[in-house]
């Protein structure tokens, strides 16, 4: 009789979007005269900017002739494209990663997910509290956190590090030592993000203690301040203890479209065995490489005219960032994020719990936003807003809220 992987069982209940779906589903039918505005879930909604639709129509063209033609990608992804990501991404911000050290991939939530295969099952991990759930989610179907306590949201053996307005939402370096650290700057949920020289401190003690750091750089292409690193090999000694996770979903509206990349320097060592032959060998076997002509669409990116269209497109959701901020500001809230990142983290107002202030706003603005304890414990008493709607929408949802 086959067995399940019970690992699986542990995972408590329903998912955080499903839940806000359902009671918002349940609210429309109730009142259908409204119109509910979501600024919830993070998802893009300008199009594709126009020189990535052309390299698609170029790419697509190529594939229906037989001498253009490609069939599997290459193990690691197209050498076009990690030359590019190579070049913009990391030399010219003064960092060292060649091109043979950048996995390209569907997306970062399947490398974030993935990644945690190449290591011991008996690694302790640590993530910021509150957390994009993937991380902590998939170390648990690999059986590495221990126990669910429901009553405090945690798990026994996982290592939580709150991120909270005392500590300006960058977590302290944790009292007991953890092998794998997951960090997510500019930061999903809180959009808030950390200095260069506070993640240095963070790739000095990774390197002392012997600990990986698992670097989520989903959300750099948001970041408008000097001193705030777009990649965390702007530290120094990053190369030894360091892997970044990029995503081209929100710097360039990808979400549907899916690619994505991982680094691993080859620096990165567990004793004489490089990371990177690891997750080269796992690539090579489990993986089939994002499609050619989505490479292609990627490679436009960096293009002088692909940058030129996806600045003006941060630009439009940063301008939603900044109303959301302002119009929360002038309602009398407390207001977090959105300088470096699509995301604004605002705290619930009185006492209210963050699923309390979830139907506040579903009930007496019909807007909707997702309740900050979704992403962890100390997510309680915040509520996260996105700048991805449109602007028309992100204007009507403040004017609604500050008239309640
Ligand atoms: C922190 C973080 N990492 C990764 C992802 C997933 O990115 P992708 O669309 O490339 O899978 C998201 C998506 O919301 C995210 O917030």
């Amino acid at each position: 009789m086959f067995k399940i992987n019970e690992n699986y069982l542990k995972l408590p209940g329903s998912y955080l979007f499903s839940t806000i779906a359902k009671k918002v589903a349940a609210y429309s039918e109730a009142h259908s005269d409204k119109s509910i505005i979501r600024l919830g879930i993070g998802d893009v909604t300008q199009p594709l900017a126009p020189a990535i639709i052309d390299s698609l129509h170029g790419a697509v063209d190529e594939m229906a002739k037989a001498e253009t033609f490609r069939g599997y990608a290459p193990d690691l992804g197209y050498e076009f494209l990690r030359t590019a990501i190579a070049k913009n991404d990391y030399a010219d911000k003064g960092c060292e990663i060649g091109a043979d050290e950048i996995f390209i991939s569907d997306g970062a939530k399947c490398d974030s997910g993935n990644i945690q295969e190449i290591f011991s099952v008996d690694n302790k991990i640590a993530v910021c509290d509150p957390v994009y759930p993937v991380y902590v989610d998939t170390n648990v179907m690999a059986g590495r956190t221990g126990t669910y306590d429901a009553k405090t949201e945690t798990w026994s053996d996982v290592i939580y590090m709150p991120c909270t307005a005392e500590n300006g939402f960058v977590p302290e370096l944790p009292k007991e030592t953890p092998d794998i650290i997951y960090l997510c700057f500019p930061n999903n949920p809180t959009g808030t993000t950390i200095a260069r020289d506070q993640l240095q401190v963070w790739v000095d003690y990774a390197n002392k203690v012997g600990a990986v750091i698992i670097f989520d750089a989903a959300y750099e292409a948001y970041i408008s301040e000097e001193n705030v690193p777009h990649s965390i090999y702007e530290c120094e000694g990053a190369r030894t203890c360091a892997i970044e996770l990029r995503s081209f979903s929100k710097n360039a509206g990808f979400t549907g479209t899916r690619l994505g990349f991982t680094v691993i320097p080859k620096d990165l060592k567990c004793g004489d065995v490089t990371l990177h032959s690891l997750w080269a060998r796992r690539h090579g076997t489990k993986y089939n490489g994002a499609p050619y002509i989505i490479q292609r669409a990627g490679e436009a990116v960096y293009s002088e005219e692909g940058k030129a269209q996806l600045r003006e497109q941060i630009a439009y959701y940063m301008k939603n960032a900044h109303t959301i901020q302002q119009g929360l500001r002038e309602a009398g809230y407390t207001v977090f994020g959105g300088v470096n990142a699509p995301y604004i983290w605002l705290k619930t107002p009185g006492q209210m719990t963050s699923w309390e202030f979830f139907d506040y706003l579903l009930e007496k603005a019909n807007v909707v936003g997702t309740p900050g304890s979704g992403f962890g414990p100390s997510g309680e008493g915040y509520f996260r807003l996105t700048a991805f709607g449109s602007y028309e929408n992100t204007l009507a949802a403040l004017e609604r809220i500050k008239k309640i």
